[in-house]
């Protein structure tokens, strides 16, 4: 698989990045930490960082191998990663009907500071709510409730 396909696989409900969105944030200096089996790519995580402010971009896990723990292990090694380069705080956007990965941030400590209103687009031509979220770095697994 490859990761626009991770992404379209893992992105019902929603509309997935188009080819063109992963390699402008690619080559606009992103970090991109993926799993991989063989030459398979079967999840990534993207962040872009701004001093000391992260920015979580994307995280996709192939539906075949979801809630097997790759989500976990992704976004602890990103923000490991994320703090150990300079930041101390990360932010995200998340689909307000988005649970499992809402669950997935709220345990490794985010928490709610806003809300987009009609941030993210889906497949009937309406708009869904983003809600932000954030949390300060390092993250520590003593932080994870
Ligand atoms: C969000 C996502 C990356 C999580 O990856 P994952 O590998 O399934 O996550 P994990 O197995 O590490 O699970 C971590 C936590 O996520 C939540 N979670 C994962 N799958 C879940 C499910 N089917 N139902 C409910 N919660 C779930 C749980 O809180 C879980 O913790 P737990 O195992 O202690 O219950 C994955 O579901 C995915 O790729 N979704 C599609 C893309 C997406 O929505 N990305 C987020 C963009 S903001």
């Amino acid at each position: 698989m490859a990761a626009l396909e991770v992404e379209a696989a893992g992105s019902v409900g929603s509309v997935p990045w188009p080819h063109s969105q992963l390699v402008e944030t690619y080559i606009s200096g992103a970090q991109c930490t993926v799993l991989e089996e063989g030459e398979e790519i079967q999840g990534f995580i993207i962040f872009m960082r701004v001093l000391d402010e992260a920015s979580l971009l994307n995280i996709a896990v192939a539906p075949t191998l979801q809630h097997m723990g790759f989500g976990r292990m992704l976004l602890e090694a990103g923000l490991t990663e994320q703090y150990q380069a300079g930041a101390t705080q990360c932010f995200l956007e998340v689909r307000v009907s988005n649970d499992k990965a809402k669950k997935l941030y709220q345990s490794f400590g985010f928490s709610v500071i806003g809300e987009r209103k009609d941030y993210y687009p889906l497949p009937n031509g309406k708009r869904e709510h983003a809600l932000v979220m954030s949390r300060e770095l390092p993250f520590s697994k003593q932080a994870v409730v």
